[in-house]
């Protein structure tokens, strides 16, 4: 073709249907032509340990690629996602709800802002991501971001929460009682950790997750992330590229919540 003929080509107006059918065409892609997988963390949570190969998957799915990017069943999350974005369309909400319920109480006991923060975010391994180890995995995830007073702390409130400090009034969760049975012990590198933390500078803002943990199951309670907001500004380093983009140690773990079934 003429290159005198592009300019005039590329100038013809589009006219209103034939947009309507561009945005069809690329929604049925998004939502139909794409294969999304299931890790195979996903299927051992089924008790399955087998997981279909990808060229078994494609011929079970013709004509369709795997999926490499966001999920279309997932609310899309902006191309330079916040700690906002994550707790409002990423993160379980009732477990939002138990975190905000948490950092409340916190701020109320007028706990200094990293208590409150080490609240807030004490268990969003659960909420976003696994619950074994949830205090480990929470850590990691915010430790470039936070003091490392914050991401200590969420650490090792995995331990913490199951041994008593009577100092602050804090027993051994009735809760753990109904959940796990009079005869649940926590394993030994559990009972290590508690010891070293124990002797740690900053155990105290690690007992007082768990003091502000076991009350914050109110499914009434009326709380918002708006109340944190401007703790989050000052204490959470966001980053500019946005969470996921930014090259840190956690970055990947950040971009598998975004992209949960990407195929790698
Ligand atoms: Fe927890
Ligand atoms: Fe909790």
């Amino acid at each position: 073709m003429g290159a005198h003929m592009e300019p005039q080509t590329a100038a013809r107006p589009i006219s209103l249907s034939e947009r309507a059918d561009e945005l069809e065409e690329r929604m049925m892609h998004e939502l139909n032509a794409k294969i999304a997988t299931k890790s195979a963390l996903f299927n051992l949570a089924d008790g399955n340990r087998e997981m279909i190969g990808g060229a078994v998957l494609q011929a079970q799915n013709p004509g369709k690629y795997f999926l490499m990017g966001a999920d279309p069943r997932l609310p899309k999350l902006p191309d330079k996602p916040t700690l906002l974005d994550f707790l409002k369309y990423r993160f379980v909400s009732a477990s939002t709800n138990h975190l905000l319920q948490s950092a409340t109480l916190a701020l109320k006991a007028g706990h200094g802002e990293k208590v409150v923060l080490a609240c807030l975010l004490h268990d969003i391994g659960v909420a976003g991501f696994i619950r074994c180890d949830h205090g480990y995995w929470g850590a990691q995830l915010i430790e470039p971001y936070v003091d490392e007073e914050v991401s200590w702390a969420v650490r090792v409130h995995q331990a913490l929460r199951f041994f008593p400090d009577e100092s602050v009034g804090y027993k051994y969760p009735d809760m753990y009682l109904k959940y796990f049975g009079p005869d649940y012990k926590p394993e030994p590198y559990i009972e290590e950790e508690y010891k070293r933390a124990r002797k740690h500078k900053h155990y105290m803002t690690a007992r007082l997750i768990c003091v502000n943990d076991i009350y914050s199951f109110d499914p009434n309670a009326v709380v918002s992330v708006d109340d944190f907001v401007d703790i989050i500004g000052r204490n959470f380093r966001q980053p500019k590229e946005g969470l996921g983009f930014d090259n840190t140690p956690s970055s990947h773990m950040w971009r598998t919540l975004n992209w949960p079934t990407r195929f790698l």
